[in-house]
């Protein structure tokens, strides 16, 4: 960055913030290093650093932002609750009513509870799963990221349907050893990883919808059902991690989306309009395993706080705006189709996994000679495609002041507040961007 303030907060974030960054995801490490400027400001689709340079974003804060930034109505639930006090420690109206909207709009949450992140949610139906099956095996998919907590931070092992290695430094072996990680869309490897642990796993635990190695949907409409089917199979429960997807596509969640089952859900992000939040439910046999009813011990001192809930239900509500979910998939549509005649043009082999609004853009000579409707089907795709090429296209969009996350295993988020005219800007710089990386040696 060349603006002397941006620079300026960036040395001060250095002397206090470890790394500069309050989540390693902000800091530039993926995209060959540097500093990410610092944000003052932001409003509706844009983002404004300390310059007061305005960029078009499309991380919406990895997720969260649906309805872009200070919405009027998020904002005004905001104040309203800062004005009536924003933490009671009792029982309060606003999260009766935000549960109520919640079932409402997913039945199968029969009992739910309110937690302050994606990852509490995650790890506390981990935590249930084991609690009501009595086993304590889990097994995931390799590059599904579901929080910080020691037993998702687990790699695969050495080989097909081995126990896993830790992933952080700190999980400590034992906690790995009752991970198994199985590759996405592969339901032969979950089946022999389940036949090998007889008897000894709680639940399977799935991004029915990945959002953490891009965007990768099922590959087959059946996967999912395949997922629930052999889980029950082997009396192990299902949880899904709907922390990204649960009204991202529609009113609702992935789940539903694909007609399918799962006995525990893990929300987040969307759900709080941006203030903290996660929550966790499904069915209420299983459910009542949790304290106060039952021996399996989860609380929160700022569990449903007011400001999250009331930000929370004033999201939901606008979501419900008629033709609000088609605009992102249009929009998200629009964007794909440009984006990938312009790599075209250039001569950049990419591929693109979209879903409705959100998509990913892979680089990597592989695209060339697409195989498969999907750019990338597991983790090893995703890795194997070319980071160097997608740190370039990075620095190149932000200079072009569109902010993309700096990892090519985030996603774009299209958002409410996006307008036709920056899809059209967004195009001109995405035709800039490849020019640069075809001047850079990344074209066929
Ligand atoms: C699918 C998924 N699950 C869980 C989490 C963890 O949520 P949080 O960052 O709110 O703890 C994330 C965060 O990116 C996520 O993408």
């Amino acid at each position: 960055m060349d603006s002397a303030l941006v620079e300026e907060w960036q040395q001060r974030a250095q002397q206090v913030i470890l790394g500069g960054v309050n989540s390693p995801s902000r800091s530039y490490k993926s995209v060959g290093g540097g500093t990410p400027p610092t944000m003052a400001r932001a409003q509706g689709a844009y983002l404004y650093d300390v310059d007061g340079i305005k960029y078009i974003d499309y991380l919406a804060a990895y997720g969260p932002v649906i309805l872009g930034h200070a919405h009027p109505e998020v904002t005004l639930a905001v104040q309203q609750a800062a004005a009536e006090g924003i933490l009671y420690g009792t029982p309060t109206v606003w999260e009766v009513e935000f549960a109520e909207m919640l079932q409402a709009a997913v039945p199968e949450l029969e009992r739910l509870r309110f937690v302050n992140s994606g990852t509490e949610a995650v790890m506390t139906t981990v935590r249930v799963a084991r609690a009501v099956t009595g086993r304590t095996k889990l097994v995931k998919f390799a590059g599904c990221y579901h929080g910080h907590f020691d037993a998702v931070l687990v790699a695969a092992g050495s080989g097909p349907s081995s126990m896993g290695t830790p992933d952080s430094a700190g999980v400590p072996l034992s906690t790995a050893a009752d991970v198994i990680t199985v590759p996405f869309n592969d339901l032969a490897a979950l089946e022999a990883t389940l036949a090998a642990f007889p008897n000894q796993v709680a639940a399977v635990l799935v991004e029915p919808i990945v959002g953490n190695f891009g965007m990768v949907p099922p590959a087959e409409d059946s996967f999912l059902q395949g997922v629930i089917d052999l889980a029950h199979t082997a009396g192990s429960l299902v949880i899904f991690d709907e922390v990204i997807t649960a009204f991202r596509f529609h009113y609702g969640t992935a789940a539903q989306m694909y007609g399918v089952h799962p006995d525990l859900y893990a929300l987040g992000k969307i759900i709080g309009g941006g203030t903290p939040i996660g929550a966790y439910g499904g069915r209420r046999d299983i459910m009542e395993s949790v304290a106060p009813l039952g021996p399996t011990y989860q609380a929160g001192t700022m569990a449903g706080n007011p400001l999250s809930m009331r930000a929370g239900m004033a999201c939901l509500r606008a979501l419900q705006e008629p033709g609000l979910y088609g605009r992102l998939d249009d929009y998200g549509h629009r964007l794909e189709e440009g984006i990938m005649e312009r790599a075209a043009v250039a001569g950049i082999p990419i591929g693109i996994n979209r879903v409705k609004g959100a998509f990913t853009v892979y680089f990597g000579p592989q695209f060339a000679h697409p195989s498969h409707p999907l750019a990338v089907r597991d983790y090893r795709e995703a890795q194997a495609t070319d980071s160097n090429a997608f740190a370039a296209f990075f620095h190149a969009m932000a200079r072009r002041r569109v902010w993309l996350a700096p990892s090519k295993y985030e996603a774009w988020f299209v958002t409410a507040a996006h307008s036709e005219e920056d899809i059209m800007e967004t195009l001109q710089s995405v035709e800039g961007a490849f020019t640069e990386l075809r001047a850079a040696g990344f074209a066929l």
